[in-house]
């Protein structure tokens, strides 16, 4: 008989992905969605899906729901996939991303401890969680520092996993994931803000990119080669806890003159601080422009994890390189600007 997986936030980037490998493995998939204005499934339709998921109306702040829910769909496993996932956005609503990214994971969890304690269960916990970084680079035992909402509310809610998998025997398993990309990406992370921009300013449409901080370093891998590692955890005979990574880091900077590259641009910076800027090599002209808008009340300024534990434990490695990362990114936006058919 076919597994049967409940999947939360399954219209971001990173349930779409999941929706298809487990689709591909042959689940029975219930995607839990929240009730929007409009109708959200566009990155399931892009990967061919969105008809073969069973959507559930489903609310991380709503208890009773949660429990409806679980109960309904008797899932085998749970993917906790939902969050206020923006960063930036943490710093302007604390209380609401302490309530969904938190308060929300120990409600699942209280669900599974009541109806099902063989559900299994993976948190999607970040490396956020490090922060100000103790170690570098950052593996399963370096100390956490959080630095945004963002960071704080994930970490109770990575500890909470621990716990209830500790107190409850729950099979709940944590996944420290570094960032992941891809061009079902939301545009108001910095990657996809990039590539779209870019692809904007080749076809005429705009003529500059307003970013922050261009110093900001990111282990940026591909987020088809992360959900892998997420199936994988949870088909362990022992839940745990696990960084995903490529173990490699790159600066926003770096990202952009890759991208740029990949659409036939070249981009050089020059200048410090707020001055820097990065001018077209051809014509001089400013494409990138510093704007104190878009920097964070506190930064993470680097990120790279050490993935030796899931390379070892789950025989995970990522595939995709950050080169292919980046061009396949700047190419797909390339195409959906000059077609006019962006969806998201
Ligand atoms: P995303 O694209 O922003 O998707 C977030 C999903 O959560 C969306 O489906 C969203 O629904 C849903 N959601 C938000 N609030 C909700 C609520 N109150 N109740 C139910 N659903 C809610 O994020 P992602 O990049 O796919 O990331 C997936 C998860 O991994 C998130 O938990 C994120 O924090 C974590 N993570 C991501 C990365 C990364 O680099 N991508 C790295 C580490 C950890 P709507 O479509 O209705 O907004
Ligand atoms: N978004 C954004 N916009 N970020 C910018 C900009 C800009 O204009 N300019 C510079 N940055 C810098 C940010 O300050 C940060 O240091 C870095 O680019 C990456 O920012 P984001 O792409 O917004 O991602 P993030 O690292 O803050 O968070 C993402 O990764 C986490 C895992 O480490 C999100 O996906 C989180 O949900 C995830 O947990």
């Amino acid at each position: 008989m076919s597994k049967r997986a409940l999947v939360t936030g399954i219209t971001g980037q990173d349930g779409a992905y999941l929706s298809q490998l487990l689709l591909s493995k042959g689940y029975e998939v219930y995607g839990a969605v929240r009730r929007t204005s409009s109708i959200n499934t566009a990155r399931l339709a892009d990967l061919g899906i969105d008809k073969d998921i069973k959507t559930v109306e489903f609310d991380l702040l709503e208890m009773s729901n949660i429990l409806r829910v679980v109960e309904q769909t008797k899932p085998d496993e749970i993917y906790n996939l939902a969050a206020q996932s923006f960063v930036a956005t943490s710093f302007e609503q604390p209380i609401y991303t302490g309530s969904v990214d938190g308060l929300g994971v120990t409600r699942v969890l209280e669900a599974i401890r009541t109806l099902g304690k063989g559900i299994r269960f993976y948190q999607a916990s970040t490396s956020e969680m490090f922060g100000k970084v103790q170690a570098t680079p950052q593996s399963e035992t370096t100390p956490f520092y959080p630095r945004s909402p963002y960071g704080a509310a994930k970490l109770y809610a990575h500890w909470m996993t621990v716990n209830y998998r500790e107190a409850y025997d729950i099979h709940a398993s944590s996944g420290i994931l570094f960032n992941h990309e891809s061009p079902l990406r939301g545009t108001e992370f910095v990657t996809r803000k990039i590539t779209l921009a870019l692809a904007r300013i080749q076809c005429g449409e705009a003529r500059e990119v307003r970013l922050g901080n261009l110093a900001a370093k990111r282990d940026w891998g591909f987020a088809g080669d992360y959900v892998e590692g997420m199936w994988r955890m949870v088909q362990q005979p022992k839940a745990d806890d696990y960084i995903l990574a490529t173990g490699e880091t790159h600066s926003v900077e770096e990202f952009v003159c890759l991208a740029a590259a990949a659409l036939g641009m070249e981009i050089t910076f020059e200048g410090d601080g707020l001055q820097r800027v990065g001018r077209d090599g051809k014509t001089g002209r400013p494409i990138v422009v510093v704007d104190p808008a878009f920097f964070r009340p506190t930064e993470v300024d680097l990120l790279l994890g050490n993935p030796h534990k899931a390379t070892t434990a789950l025989g995970w490695q990522r595939k995709v390189s950050f080169q292919q990362l980046v061009e396949d990114m700047a190419r797909k936006d390339f195409d959906r600007v000059r077609d006019g058919c962006l969806r998201y």
